[in-house]
């Protein structure tokens, strides 16, 4: 994900500026940049790729003296990673960083479409129409609070002008921004890391707050409003900082879903309905089957997906391992949408399926994470996700955020052959927006799950268990189980059970039975029941109370399946994780797994 820095003083800015955007370093980016004002000179570098080569972009120049400076780093979401789509991006003497999504910016770009837009990007929209507003308004703190105000989504702001070139205008909705001062000095960031060291206080923007900063003075702002900062002391590490507090990237991760699910949906949902950019009539003209294909996690996805389509858009889904599907000499059909799932975008059995499907002539799609990656930039057309960089090595906001296109697919899907009345795409919408709730992770129900974790160190193994769409997601749960515990564990559909692996029940078999009110509870129930009967332990996720479960975990009394599924995918995440770190193992690195897979 982005990363935003601001800063206003008479230190080195441009080492400012750099430096704190090395400390974001850890949140992923494709490209970066930084524009310095200096009394009425302006200096703007920006690079594709590492830092590195931003810095070796800005070694001719040296500050001197007193300046104010932005910088960003970018995670590609509306556009791709190049120099024009880095920021900040620039009007005729104003300049922007900004993390998050305008959703309404083709509106904007609309209405401004005399001036001069080159990039692709929705952020642009907001320098321009900031000079627009100064034009009409003639005040810069006036022209950007108009500005703020005619954008939705989600938005961390900073932007400095020739209008006003010792201050910098900042604002917050939805994205992280934090103001800092020591002194006469003034720090912004998205997150601690580049203040520490710098910043002896720092106020936390809470959302709709926005304000005006100069040398040694912050006006904030909620509305009209104005309001005093709520200064306090910065005093985390810098580890503890990139991790955010948490013990683990992969714990991050987990309670970052809510939000981040959030900008997947952005620009892609409205009330009616899903819109694609990506996607139009024509590509999809003729396509009357899917093909989904993927490893690990991102398989999975696939298989929940591989539900969603069949159900909501009723076109016949088949999901393939990569690893298998090379080699097993498939029948390939034109007619056939070829949809291949990759959070790195690099895994090298999903890029040969690829490769074979565009060989065969058939059309393409990539759903990955990573923009400019092997594969979207071989697929006809890509999907990202938005999850921003995954660092754990098990996934996990990648796996919501997939789900959550393959979701808003089957409902695109569902509109274009009218196999869903509107009254149900509106409650498909419904559903889809409540999701950053049902990914919320509870603190009640992470203490429970910490504490019942110590129950599970042991045994022959676990079978995780469910049905329908369930059933993915026990295949999933035993996954993450599998890949920082080191203990066996297996998904299995429930009914499937007594053909077979029932044999193995006794009281050191853990069953985590995935109960779903909204879909086929009588029947899971019944198959839970069969487990207890012979004995085995059984951890029982679901909103219905069930007297014969050893443990159970209550979510929310959820009216639509999806919401259930994310609640208890969040469980099975929390439950793996505090399990694996009770056994004392290394949870974002576990031993040999890598994150990228890039060999077969
Ligand atoms: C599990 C995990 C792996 C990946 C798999 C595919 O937590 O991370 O199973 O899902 O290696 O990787 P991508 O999605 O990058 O293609």
């Amino acid at each position: 994900m982005c990363g935003i820095v601001g800063y206003i003083g008479s230190k080195n800015i441009k080492t400012i500026l750099l430096e704190g955007l090395k400390e974001l370093e850890y949140r992923g980016y494709d490209s970066a940049g930084i524009a310095i004002m200096q009394d009425d000179d302006l200096h703007i570098f920006k690079a594709v790729g590492k830092l590195d080569n931003l810095q070796e972009k800005t070694k001719e120049y040296e500050p001197q003296g007193f300046g104010v400076g932005i910088g960003h780093t970018r995670w590609a979401t509306h556009g791709k990673p190049t120099e024009l789509n880095a920021h900040p991006h620039m009007g005729e003497y104003s300049y922007v960083v900004h993390n998050g999504i305008i959703e309404n910016f083709k509106e904007i770009k609309e209405e401004l479409k005399e001036r001069d837009f080159v990039s692709q990007t929705d952020t642009e929209t907001i320098v321009h129409l900031f000079e627009e507003y100064l034009k009409k308004y003639e005040n810069p703190q006036e022209a950007f609070h108009k500005t703020i105000e005619r954008l939705e989504g989600a938005y961390a702001i900073l932007l400095i002008t020739k209008a006003e070139p010792y201050k910098i205008f900042f604002a917050k909705k939805g994205s992280p921004l934090i103001v800092g001062r020591d002194g006469s000095e003034i720090y912004f960031a998205s997150s601690d890391a580049p203040l520490i060291g710098h910043a002896k206080e720092v106020h936390y923007l809470e959302d709709g707050e926005w304000g005006v900063a100069k040398a040694g003075n912050i006006e904030l702002f909620k509305g009209n409003t104005p309001i005093p900062p709520k200064f306090q002391k910065l005093s985390i590490n810098k580890e503890l900082a990139q991790k955010g507090g948490f013990r683990f990237f992969m714990e991050k991760e987990i309670y970052e879903q809510s939000d981040v699910i959030t900008e997947t949906m952005m620009g892609r949902i409205c009330d009616d309905g899903i819109d694609f950019d990506e996607l139009d009539h024509e590509f999809l003209h003729n396509i009357s089957n899917i093909t989904i294909c993927a490893c690990g996690t991102s398989f999975h996805a696939g298989l929940s997906g591989s539900y969603l389509i069949e159900q909501l858009a009723k076109i016949p889904v088949r999901t393939e391992i990569a690893s298998e599907f090379r080699y097993k000499k498939p029948v390939l059909q034109k007619e056939t949408l070829f949809v291949v799932i990759s959070q790195s975008g690099e895994t090298a059995d999903t890029l040969e399926a690829l490769k074979m499907a565009k060989d065969a002539g058939l059309k393409t799609l990539a759903i990955c994470n990573v923009d400019n990656s092997s594969i979207v930039r071989l697929a006809d057309r890509s999907i990202l996700t938005r999850a921003g960089i995954e660092k754990g090595v098990a996934s996990t906001k990648a796996f919501t955020t997939q789900l959550m296109v393959l979701w808003m697919l089957s409902v695109y899907l569902a509109q274009q052959n009218s196999s869903l009345a509107p009254k149900e795409i509106e409650e498909e919408i419904h559903a889809m927006s409540t999701t950053p709730k049902a990914l919320k992770v509870r603190q009640e129900m992470h203490e429970r799950i910490k504490r019942l974790s110590k129950r599970y160190l042991h045994g022959h193994g676990f079978f995780y268990i469910g049905r329908d769409i369930f059933y993915p997601l026990a295949l999933e749960g035993a996954l993450k189980l599998k890949e920082i515990s080191y203990l066996h564990a297996e998904g299995y559909p429930a009914g499937e059970m007594k053909h077979g692996p029932i044999a193995l029940a006794d009281p050191e078999l853990f069953t985590i039975a995935l109960m779903s009110k909204n879909k086929l509870y009588e029947k899971t129930k019944n198959n839970v029941e069969e487990l207890s009967a012979r004995d085995a332990t059984i951890c029982a996720i679901s909103s219905q109370e069930f007297d014969l479960a050893d443990d159970f975990i209550k979510i929310n009394d959820w009216n639509h399946f999806m919401l259930e599924y994310y609640e208890m995918a969040v469980v099975l995440q929390l439950l793996a994780m505090e399990i694996a770190i009770r056994l004392g193992n290394d949870v974002d690195m576990p031993r040999n797994l890598a994150k990228s897979v890039t060999v077969e």
